[in-house]
């Protein structure tokens, strides 16, 4: 049986790092929303598990949702092509949607996602992910909460993947060319 390497790539945040950020969000996101009721539409695969640490930390009536959204293939380059693979089953309507989000890279995808949510006319649609790549934008998509900026790298784990894989490291760590061909 294929085992998973102990240790893939470098870290650049622990679990406890992940897990600070995502209460000083929630709490934020708390205060932003006082008295009012959040759709919080996590992006299938990757958002899972910040979405579960986040949304722990938000004080408000929440309703969760999901969507699947894509714009890589199997490598680490974006094909720039998106499309929804599942869509939302909320009535989002008047809603307050905050799209939560693995990472941000291009943007690509979520200004895809984005437009397509307005067609459903909620009140506001804000963005939280958990990683930033501003260095790499496209477009003028901004995450009103971000978990953390980081450059220009390749990362895995904490929902993050690799052709699929690592997305249950409990930690975030970047990949260089060597260590993609040691995988
Ligand atoms: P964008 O459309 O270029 O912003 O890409 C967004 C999507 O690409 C994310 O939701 C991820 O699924 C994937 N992605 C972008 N950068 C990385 C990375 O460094 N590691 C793993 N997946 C990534
Ligand atoms: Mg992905």
């Amino acid at each position: 049986m294929a085992k998973e390497p102990k240790m893939v790539g470098k870290v650049l945040f622990d679990e406890k790092q992940i897990r600070k950020r995502a209460k000083e969000l929630g709490e934020q996101i708390t205060k932003d929303y006082e008295g009012e009721e959040v759709v919080v539409l996590g992006t299938l695969k990757g958002s899972l598990p910040w979405m579960a640490d986040l949304t722990k930390c938000i004080e408000l009536n929440t309703i969760y949702d999901f969507v699947i959204v894509s714009s890589y293939g199997s490598s680490t380059i974006s094909s720039g092509i998106v499309k929804i693979a599942l869509e939302p089953t909320q009535n989002l309507y008047n809603k307050h949607v905050i799209v939560i989000e693995d990472i941000i890279d291009t943007g690509n995808t979520l200004a895809y996602l984005v437009k397509k949510l307005e067609e459903r006319h909620p009140k506001t649609v804000e963005i939280c992910t958990m990683l930033d790549k501003p260095a790499r934008r496209l477009n003028d998509i901004k995450p009103k909460y971000i978990g953390f900026e980081i450059d220009d790298l390749f990362v895995v784990g904490y929902g993050l993947d690799y052709d699929e894989k690592y997305r249950n490291l409990p930690y975030v760590s970047y990949l260089e060319p060597d260590d993609v061909e040691n995988l």
